[in-house]
């Protein structure tokens, strides 16, 4: 019997090609774009194993399309009520990528605050044999009270944590948690007020989309800190740049950009952010995990069974 045909449009991980080609029939790409297809192929394809954006009209002109496996906890890129509507299954890749995210988010936020990368830069430079130390960092995480807006699997993660840091944690999501001892806010402004340091691990949904904006900033007060390791859409960038530019907001750490890979150059020239190229999850041991589950739901789906992890809005979709 013919193996399945699994697309895979635009960048992947290598790993996961590997994968692909190894239990299915492998066709590739440049782009999700129709017009790189012809009629054969596009009737031909069962699977798409992808990382990027997919418009609808790409999904809808796939007519034996089964499963979309995308590579991310995030699947923001693919419209998945959509893909649901037309009886499409979508998965993505929790779980797998939590606690290095968490891990990162750390890092990023004590760079931010205590500028470790600029202190480097220091040494490097020979500015400590040749100028003196480096300067005592202004920002400390000490005293500092933390909100986390988003506490799924990677905000608890992140604020497990924090635990260690002896700082206060708040947090904020549409509902609260059952068994968090961590402080509930109902609303991500009650939560900016009462913090001064802001974590965002949303996903990017309509609803988060400039959610936070010169209100919330503005709430978190001068000594405030936002750092953001969700997506760019959920923050209204303007009203960052204006902020930290008139240090209403002491600093942000971003490793995620409305405009990726190529973020508002506002921030570059900014002294009061400390910038990451959407690595949170960027380790070799990290995406080998995540790759290994987006074929392993491919896997699932076209052995007769349930995939693994199907995301909310296709969970209703029986096994092929
Ligand atoms: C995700 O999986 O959505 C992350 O943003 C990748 O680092």
């Amino acid at each position: 019997m013919s193996k399945p045909v699994i697309l895979v449009p635009g960048a992947i991980y290598e790993h996961v090609v590997k994968r692909v080609e190894a239990d299915f029939e492998l066709l590739r790409v440049d782009s999700a774009d129709l017009s790189l297809l012809d009629e054969t192929q596009k009737v031909s394809i069962r699977g798409i194993a992808s990382a990027i954006h997919l418009p609808n009209d790409f999904i809808a002109g796939l007519p034996s399309l089964e499963i979309i496996a995308h590579f991310g906890v995030g699947y923001d890129v693919i419209d998945a009520k959509f893909a649901g509507e037309h009886n499409i299954m979508v998965c993505n890749t929790p779980d797998v990528l939590s606690e290095e995210v968490a891990d990162t988010t750390i890092g990023l936020l004590l760079n931010t605050l205590r500028e470790l990368p600029k202190a480097e830069a220091h040494l490097r430079r020979g500015d400590w044999v040749n100028k003196g130390n480096y300067r005592l960092t202004p920002l400390t995480l000490r005293n500092r009270i933390v909100g986390i807006y988003g506490l799924g699997r990677i905000g608890q993660e992140i604020a497990t944590r924090l635990e260690g840091f002896g700082v206060g944690i708040h947090y904020h999501t549409r509902t609260k948690k059952n068994g968090v001892s961590y402080q509930y806010h109902e609303t991500l402004l009650d939560m900016a007020n009462a913090v001064d340091t802001l974590i965002s691990i949303v996903p990017g949904t309509p609803a988060t989309t400039k959610s936070i904006d010169t209100e919330i900033l503005a709430a978190l007060g001068s000594n405030g800190v936002f750092i953001n390791v969700g997506r760019g859409s959920v923050v209204d960038e303007d009203a960052l740049i204006k902020a930290l530019e008139n240090k209403s907001l002491a600093a942000a750490g971003l490793d995620v950009f409305e405009n990726e890979p190529d973020p508002r150059k506002d921030f570059l020239s900014l002294e009061n952010v400390s910038l990451l190229p959407h690595v949170a999850s960027a380790s070799v041991h990290t995406r080998n995990a995540m790759g290994d589950l987006q074929v392993d739901n491919l896997v699932n789906w076209f052995g007769g069974k349930s995939p693994i992890s199907p995301v909310p809005e296709t969970a209703h979709i029986l096994t092929k």
